[in-house]
């Protein structure tokens, strides 16, 4: 059983933490308002809990950093470096900068430069590995569509760190793809603003990618 300390509340927090659990680990969830989780730790049962942002970093021997992507710099700060050091830390976020109501947003960051890229810079021993974040949260952990199970794609700097995420998405249903090294974090950060603008372009939001081979 891993101890999971999953840094985000929102529907990628909550959707991560179900599989997880249901995967038999342990998890905490961390925000910076633990009471409105209360009923959520209820219904979650016995081997889930919600605390601080530091609370859950210290919780978890993996990390997930699934907060709203323009937090992340803040997120870490509340986090507190130290709990971080010699942990894999799953990237999920996106650096989305969300201009108009209605409109797709654009990246804040991208290539070479990518989100996921800062947040190893900001945790420099820690084991960074962008991933899940080209998936919409319902199929985090439950990659099962109408027309078969999607890929993912994964980039991070140390071979162990992305087994470990391959073989817990594994678990889940996915097959895995490793792009490299977290340099290439921007390609997946693109390939969500790919998922983002298909979506606003056919107002489809059930939608996942596949890599074809002959
Ligand atoms: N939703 C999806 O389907 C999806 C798919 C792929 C990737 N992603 C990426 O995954 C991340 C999480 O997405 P989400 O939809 O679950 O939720 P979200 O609304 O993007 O993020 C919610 C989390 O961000 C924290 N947060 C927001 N503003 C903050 C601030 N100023 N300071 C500190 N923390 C702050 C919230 O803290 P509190 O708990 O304190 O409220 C909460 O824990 C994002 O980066 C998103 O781009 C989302």
């Amino acid at each position: 059983m891993m101890k999971v300390g999953i840094l985000g509340s929102g529907a990628v927090g909550q959707s991560l933490a179900a599989g997880f659990l249901q995967a038999g680990h342990a998890v905490m969830i961390g925000t910076r308002d633990a009471g409105k989780l209360a009923g959520w730790v209820q219904q979650a049962g016995s081997r889930a809990s919600a605390g601080s942002f530091a609370e859950a970093a210290a919780f978890g021997n993996l990390l997930v950093l699934c907060c709203k992507g323009s937090a992340a710099e803040d997120v870490l700060l509340l986090a507190g470096n130290d709990h971080f050091v010699g942990k894999v830390v799953i990237d999920v976020t996106n650096p989305l900068l969300f201009q108009k109501e209605g409109l797709p947003p654009t990246l804040a960051v991208g290539y070479p430069a990518s989100l996921g890229a800062k947040v190893q810079q900001l945790l420099p021993e820690s084991q960074v590995v962008k991933a899940f974040n080209t998936v919409p949260a319902p199929y985090m952990a439950n990659p099962r569509l109408q027309e078969g199970t999607p890929d993912l794609f994964i980039a991070g700097n140390d071979d162990q760190a992305k087994t470990t995420v391959r073989d817990l998405a594994a678990g889940w249903g996915w097959t895995v793809h490793d792009l490299g090294g977290i340099d290439q974090a921007y390609l997946l950060e693109a390939l969500a603003m790919l998922w983002i603008r298909y979506g606003f372009l056919n107002n489809h939001w059930t939608h996942a990618f596949k890599l074809l081979q002959k």
